[in-house]
Order: structure tokens, then sequence, then C-alpha cells
């Protein structure tokens, strides 16, 4: 029998999935579930590094986000949804493997630069406030991966720097135990970064521009009729330029089997905005109603989304306690 690969990816449960996460990340999760042995990781603890002060927040999330992802077409029979708490040896090789990283090397890391940077920008402050947990969490993304024997971690480009942190982890355990763990490698989201309905490089909850896949038909309409479009076109015949029109990327993002015509007419002037943006909410529609109907069956049966978790939860403990047991053996601590 050929053993499959191991997946391992997570989420932070800090919010609802929006469109950027699907066709960025989750849709891709959904066919790799296919191929792969799956383990998607919860990421309540990571969350909790910059939400350490709205607990509630955090747990609420977990739920909805466990929701979205079934929604989607995680398939629990095909994939395992796991909550990073539930799992306590991640918390252990945490602390095992801070012992191999410093401090200059963790500042150095480009995805935590950035985000104390946007925290300084934000918060007007030095960066007191920036605390030992949340400089530390690509140690703890490096335990979440090896913990479960990942061996390929889907994600996005701002991510690549933790999954080199996690390979160089490994090595330094590796030289210094004995070989023991396996250097993960990261693969690449196909479909790169998905543009708010702003026209902003990155969909994102602080940005204000995203459309959730629990949006409701209102929320979506409003929602289409505000995005940004070609600011030259006035009136309705005039010619536009769908290059730089939101409603035409999400008319192609969608898939709309219409398109070249979509583009043909904003060009030559012969399709006005509104008209533009009716066809897209019914294409939205569309594309959202089984995702809805799904929602709604999850919704209305919270016991089959605990049990979901638990067995998730409990395949993910079984993986993480034969790590363990090798790495503290590696580490003469089995007593
Ligand atoms: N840091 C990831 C993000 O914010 C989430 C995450 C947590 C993750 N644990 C992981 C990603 C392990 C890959 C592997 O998107």
């Amino acid at each position: 029998m050929i053993m499959k690969k191991t997946i391992l990816t997570g989420i932070r449960p800090t919010g609802n999935l929006h469109f950027g996460h699907y066709f960025g990340a989750t849709s891709n999760w959904v066919k790799l579930q296919e191929d792969y042995e799956c383990f998607f990781e919860i990421a309540d603890v990571q969350a909790l590094t910059d939400n350490f002060n709205n607990p509630e927040k955090v747990r609420k999330n977990v739920y909805e986000l466990t929701i979205d992802l079934l929604s989607v077409g995680i398939d629990p029979k095909k994939a395992h949804l796991f909550i990073q708490s539930k799992i306590p040896e991640i918390a252990e090789l945490t602390v095992f493997y801070s012992n191999l990283v410093t401090m200059a090397r963790l500042y150095r890391n480009p995805t935590v630069k950035t985000e104390i940077a946007q925290k300084k920008a934000l918060f007007g402050n030095d960066g007191e406030s920036v605390t030992y947990g949340f400089v530390g969490y690509p140690i703890s993304q490096a335990a979440d991966i090896t913990a479960l024997g990942g061996t390929i971690v889907p994600v996005g480009e701002d991510q690549l720097p933790l999954i080199e942190q996690c390979r160089e982890i490994v090595r330094k355990f590796n030289s210094i135990y004995g070989v023991t763990l396996t250097e993960p490698e990261h693969l690449l989201s196909p479909t790169p970064r998905i543009k708010g309905l702003d026209g902003k490089e990155k969909m994102g909850k602080s940005l204000g521009n995203a459309l959730y896949l629990n949006d409701s038909s209102e929320i979506v309409q409003q929602k289409i009729m505000n995005a940004v479009t070609d600011p030259q076109k006035i009136r309705k015949d005039d010619p536009a330029n769908p290059d730089i029109c939101m409603v035409y990327y999400y008319h192609k993002l969608i898939n709309n089997p219409n398109l070249e015509t979509v583009c043909k007419e904003c060009k030559n002037g012969t399709r006005g905005c509104v008209a533009c943006k009716k066809e897209l909410i019914q294409k939205i529609e569309d594309f959202l109603s089984p995702i809805r109907d799904k929602r709604k069956y999850y919704e209305d049966h919270p016991e089959e989304v605990q049990t979901i978790l638990e067995e998730g939860t409990k395949e993910a403990k079984i993986r993480a306690e034969e790590t363990m047991k090798k790495v503290k053996a590696s580490m003469k601590i089995d007593y």
C-alpha cells in the first residue's frame, strides 16, 4: 500500500471565511483532500497570540470557521479538522524548539517583521506591547507542522518565511539530537492574492473590503453595487477599461461563462455598470447557494460539528503522540 503524503495547514479562527480565503486557499484544500492525508488545523492558540484579551471572539470563531470549512466542501470523511489547543504536544514541542531559535532570527523573519510594523503603526507605540508569544509564533507554527508529521504545507506567499523557519528548526533539531523530524515543503497557493471590492491588492477583514461566504443576499447586493469600477466611466454607454474594474475582476474570479461578452461590451460601451453588477450578483448568488445550504445544515446540527472536530482531533492526537515519543527519545528526556 502506498502511504499518502501528509498535508498540514492551518487557519486562525478570528472571523468568517471571505472570498479571499476561499479562492486563495480553501478551494484548493478541497481538491487536496482527494489525494493527500490532510490535517486542517483551527489555530486557536495562534489566534490568541494577538487576541489573548478577546477569548470570546476566538471561541466563537472556532465553530464559525469549522462550519465555513464544511460548507465549502471540506469533507470529514476525507480530511481531519482539529483544534490546535486540544493537542498539548504542540505546546510542548514549542518549548523544546524555542531553544533552537535565536531572538535575532525571530525578529528577522519577514512575516513577523511586517506584522510588528503593522502593530506599531496601528497602536502608535514603539513596539513595547509586542509580546513574547507573538514574536515566537513561528516556533509554535513549526510545532504545528512537525507534530502532525506534515511534509507538505499549502500556504500563501506571506507565509513562506514561516515554512523556511520551520525547515531551519528541523535541520537544527536533527543535527543536534539525531535525525528525527522531516523537513516540510511548502505548496504555494495556485491563486495568489484576491483583491478587495475597493480595488486594494488584498481582501481583508480589517480592510473592510471583503465579501464573505456567509453574507446574506442583501449584503452581497449592497457590496457589489458599491464595488469600484472604472472612474472614467460616467454614463452608462461610455466605453470603459475592465482591467481596472472590480466588477469585471469578480466576474472573472467566479468563472462567469459569459466573460468574453462582459469584456467586449464594457470596452465598447454597450454595457452599463448597473446591469453588469446585477449580472454579477446573480452569478455570486448561484455560487453561494450550495454553500449556504450546507451552512444551514451544520447550523441546524451543532452536535455533528462537535463530533467532526472531536474525531479529527483524535486522529491528530495519535500523530502528535507518535512524534512526541520520537522527539523525547532523541532529546534523552524519555524517562
Ligand atoms: N499562520 C497561518 C495564517 O495566518 C495559519 C497557520 C497556523 C498555519 N498554523 C499553521 C499555516 C501551520 C500553515 C501551517 O494563515
